[in-house]
C-alpha cells in the first residue's frame, strides 16, 4: 500500500486538521505500530534518536499500546500526547487519533497558543533575571564604592592619628623647651649687663692706676680680644635664641592644640610658619624658596588642620625637586571672596598618566618605606570636603607642577 492509498481512506479526518495547523505531525500506524505513513513533522519527532527502534515506542505518554487498545471506531482520543525518548527529544502534541478497519490515524499540532504563552513566560523569566542582573551589579558597585569610602576613612584616620600624636609631641616639646628658653634668654641680658659693668670697672682701674704687670697681665690674658668679642658672642648668642624662639612660635603655630578648631586668620602667617618648620627639608635638598603673597583676607578655617595641607604640599615640592631648584608659595583674595593660595615648584612634574590617580589614598610614586600616599588624599579631604574648598594640581612635565588651594570666606 502506498502512501496515498493509506492517506485516501482519511481524507475527512486530515481535512478537519490540516486546514488550522501551524506544524502538523501526521503518522498513519499498524496495530504491530509499523507505521504505514509518516509525515514530514512525525517522521522528525519520532525519527532522531534511535531509528532502529519501532517508531512507535516513541508514543510515551499514552503510550501506543494504550491507544491501540481504545475502544470504538472513528476518533477515539483528543488530548495532550507526549512523543520521545524519554530523556534526550520530547515532544507534547496537541493531538487526535482515529480508528478505523485496524489502522490508527495520528495527527498532533504544536499548540501554538501554549507555545506563545511558553515563549512570553520565558520572555518575562529572562526579564526578570536581567533585572535581578542588573540589581546585583548596582550592589556590586555600591558595596565597592564604600570598600573605597572605608579606605579613605581608614587612611584619613591613620594619617590624623599620626598627626594628632605628632602635633602634640610638638606642643609638649615645645612647651618643655619654652621655660628654658625663657630663662636663658632673661639670664643672657643679665650677663651683658654684668659683662658690661665688668668692662666698665676693669677700664676704670686701668685708667686710674696703670701699671706695667698689668700692662702684662693684659698680654697675657689677650684682654683686648676678649672684650672686644664679647659683644660679637652676645650678639650672634641673642640671633640665635631668637631663632629658637621663632622655631617655637612656629612649632605651636603648627601644632595649636588647645585652641577651638574654627577660626577667622589671615593665613600668611600660617604659610610662613610650615614654610619655616620645613626648612630642614629644604635646606637639605637645596630649595630656595621664593614669596608671592598679596594681603590675604581673613577666612574661616581650621588652621591647624590647614597647615597640614601647606606641610603636605611643601614635603611633595621638595621631594620632587629632590636637588636644587624652586619653590614659589603665592597666595591671593579670590573675586569671590576667599583665598587661593597655590605652591608652585621647579620638579619634573607630574606625569598625565598618573595626574587623575595622585590624590587616591595610598597612591605613591616613592619608594617603598618613604611614602604613604596619603599627603594628598589627607590634604583633599581637608580641603575639599571640610573647608568646601578646591585642591587642584596642574604640571607641564618636565616644568614642574603647581597646586592650587582655593579657600571660601567662611567654612560650609
Ligand atoms: N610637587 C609634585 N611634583 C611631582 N609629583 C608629585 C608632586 N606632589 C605629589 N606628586 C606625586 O603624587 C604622589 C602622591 O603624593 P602624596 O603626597 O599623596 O603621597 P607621597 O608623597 O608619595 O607619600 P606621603 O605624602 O604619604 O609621604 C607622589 O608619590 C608623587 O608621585
Ligand atoms: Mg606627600
Amino acid at each position: 500500500m502506498n502512501a496515498s492509498d493509506v492517506l485516501d481512506r482519511w481524507t475527512a479526518e486530515l481535512a478537519s486538521v490540516r486546514h488550522d495547523s501551524m506544524a502538523l505531525a501526521i503518522g498513519v500506524f499498524a496495530r504491530d505500530g509499523v507505521a504505514l505513513y509518516l509525515n514530514q513533522g512525525m517522521a522528525v519527532i519520532l525519527g532522531g534518536a534511535a531509528p532502529d527502534q519501532p517508531r512507535h515506542h516513541y508514543l510515551v505518554n499514552p503510550p501506543f499500546e494504550t491507544l491501540v487498545n481504545l475502544d470504538g471506531e472513528g476518533l477515539i482520543f483528543n488530548g495532550w500526547l507526549t512523543v520521545g525518548d524519554g530523556y534526550q527529544r520530547i515532544h507534547t502534541l496537541r493531538a487526535r487519533v482515529w480508528r478505523k478497519t485496524g489502522h490508527w490515524l495520528i495527527a498532533g499540532e504544536f499548540d501554538a497558543p501554549e507555545l506563545d504563552r511558553l515563549t512570553r513566560e520565558l520572555v518575562r523569566t529572562n526579564q526578570e533575571i536581567n533585572n535581578l542582573q542588573r540589581e546585583l551589579i548596582r550592589k556590586n558597585t555600591r558595596l565597592s564604592q564604600t570598600l573605597d569610602e572605608l579606605r579613605t576613612t581608614q587612611a584619613m584616620l591613620v594619617h590624623a592619628e599620626k598627626m594628632n600624636a605628632l602635633g602634640q609631641l610638638m606642643a609638649g616639646v615645645a612647651h618643655e623647651i619654652n621655660n628654658p628658653l625663657a630663662f636663658v634668654i632673661g639670664n643672657l641680658s643679665c650677663l651683658r649687663d654684668s659683662i658690661e659693668t665688668v668692662t666698665q670697672a676693669y677700664q676704670h682701674l686701668e685708667a686710674l692706676a696703670p701699671t706695667e704687670p698689668a700692662a702684662v697681665l693684659r698680654r697675657r690674658y689677650d684682654l683686648d680680644f676678649i672684650l672686644e668679642d664679647f659683644t660679637e658672642l652676645l650678639s650672634a648668642t641673642d640671633d640665635g635664641l631668637a631663632r629658637i624662639r621663632k622655631i617655637i612660635t612656629d612649632l605651636q603655630t603648627f601644632s595649636r592644640h588647645n585652641e577651638a578648631e574654627r577660626k577667622t586668620v589671615d593665613l600668611t602667617e600660617n604659610l610662613r610658619s610650615t614654610v619655616a618648620l620645613a626648612h630642614p627639608e629644604l635646606r637639605r635638598r637645596r630649595v630656595e624658596v621664593r614669596w608671592a603673597l598679596s594681603r590675604l583676607p581673613p577666612v574661616e578655617c581650621d588652621p591647624a588642620e590647614l597647615n597640614q595641607v601647606f606641610m603636605n604640599l611643601i614635603v611633595n615640592a621638595a621631594q620632587a625637586i629632590a636637588d636644587g631648584g624652586v619653590l614659589t608659595v603665592g597666595g591671593e583674595p579670590r573675586a569671590e571672596g576667599g583665598v587661593r593660595l597655590w605652591f608652585q615648584d621647579t620638579g619634573p612634574g607630574i606625569p598625565p598618566e598618573i595626574i587623575g590617580r595622585i590624590f587616591d589614598p595610598f597612591f605613591t610614586t616613592k619608594p617603598v618605606g618613604s611614602g604613604t600616599g596619603l599627603g594628598l588624599s589627607v590634604s583633599y579631604t581637608i580641603v575639599v570636603k571640610r573647608h568646601g574648598g578646591r585642591l587642584e594640581a596642574a604640571s607641564v612635565p618636565g616644568q614642574g607642577a603647581t597646586f592650587t588651594i582655593e579657600l571660601p570666606e567662611r567654612l560650609p
